[in-house]
């Protein structure tokens, strides 16, 4: 993480001024279309029983976080990683839950430290996950709530439904340490499916085998939450009976890609980059692969209707039929927001493209 004295004094030179006047490239966010965006979603969820758990992956940034968790439908943060919830915590979010499996000792032990002061839950697909959890649990004498991750069919993590999420539910419940909460979902295989109706029926299908899980561990007297979704669901995981909190994380600042099947929500963030090469209307800028996420998407230059995207290599993205001249700074909108945020130790903040704040985005790198 950068030095808080670096990040004051880079703000005290570029406060109030405008927004082209920042290195490049930098990754910009308008305040206003976030705050439209948190509230969005806020306001789907306002009248109901389910609650918001908002995707740090998806930024990286604590006070990002912290906004969302001033929503009424906000009821704590979800993270991929071990090294994540511990800046959450630190920046003094109570309330995450870590939507992965951590495995490793060392690991497991950080996470019983964490649950001394926070609420710090983990999912777990393993006899192994959930004795090393527990472990380290007893040793500091606190106890972890788990999630059972249910794989619905993404093939990443998780046990299949049924028996299987049975058999992990009665180990946690007679093992020392740890605590059985509930179950852990992503619908991560559809849920950027193009077509609306496709991406419905699909999800409905693929989620009924966790409803069943749930209604089978209720049958045995567990008690059951169940957190899933995303941005490209929200709409229809999050009206299920049976779903208790929803995981989005692309719909605060959205990107290229999350844009083409949820229009309502803005394009945020941007990469504030300079044109620095130009062959007739080829135009090439100072940002690639090393500082913005394009594993699937376009990205698109914001106020060129025309231009069109060649490629992106390491250090440079090429646009055609684009009239810009050398030294231009141009905005760009990432194809991928998530893996862009981790390029980047900080993100600026505007409003009406004036430089308002700079934002620490302490998950970067947190690999952990
Ligand atoms: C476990 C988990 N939950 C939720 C999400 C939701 O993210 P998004 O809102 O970007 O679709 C993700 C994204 O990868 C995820 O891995």
């Amino acid at each position: 993480m950068e030095p808080v004295m670096h990040m004051e004094s880079l703000l005290q030179q570029f406060k109030g001024g405008s927004v082209s006047a920042l290195p490049t490239p930098s990754i910009v966010a308008d305040l206003d279309a976030l705050d439209a965006n948190l509230a969005k979603m806020d306001n789907f969820f306002a009248g109901t029983a389910r609650r918001l758990r908002p995707h740090f992956k998806s930024h990286k940034c604590v006070t990002l976080a912290r906004r969302q968790m001033s929503y009424p439908s906000t009821t704590g943060i979800t993270c991929a990683k071990l090294s994540e919830a511990e800046q959450l915590v630190a920046g003094g979010i109570k309330d995450v839950l870590i939507a992965n499996q951590v495995i490793g000792r060392d690991k497991t032990r950080r996470i019983a430290e964490m649950n001394r002061n926070a609420l710090v839950r983990v999912a777990v697909d393993s006899r192994e996950g959930i004795s090393q959890l527990s472990d380290a649990a007893l040793e500091l004498g606190v106890k972890i709530g788990l999630l059972v991750e249910v794989d619905i069919g993404m093939n990443r993590g998780g046990v299949k439904p049924g028996q299987p999420v049975v058999e992990l539910a009665e180990i946690i419940r007679d093992t020392g340490g740890v605590r059985f909460d509930g179950l852990q979902s992503y619908e991560g295989h559809i849920v950027t499916l193009p077509d609306y109706e496709e991406r419905k029926k699909r999800v409905v299908e693929d989620m009924r085998p966790l409803f069943e899980t749930r209604a089978l561990l209720e049958q045995k007297g567990f008690s059951v939450m169940i957190s899933s979704g995303g941005t490209g669901t929200y709409d229809i995981t999050g009206k299920m009976e049976g779903i208790d909190e929803l995981q989005c994380g692309s719909y605060a600042l959205m990107d290229t890609a999350y844009k083409t099947i949820r229009p309502e929500f803005l394009n945020a963030r941007y990469i504030l980059a300079t044109v620095i090469s130009k062959r007739g209307d080829v135009i090439s800028t100072d940002v690639g692969l090393k500082g913005m996420g394009a594993e699937y998407g376009t990205p698109v230059a914001v106020g060129y209707p025309d231009a069109e995207n060649m490629y992106v290599a390491e250090e440079h993205s090429v646009f055609k039929n684009m009239e810009a001249a050398i030294g231009d700074k141009i905005r760009i909108l990432p194809p991928h927001g998530c893996t862009t945020n981790n390029f980047y130790p900080r993100m600026w903040i505007t409003r009406n493209d004036i430089v308002a704040d700079l934002w620490a985005i302490e998950g970067r790198g947190c690999l952990e």
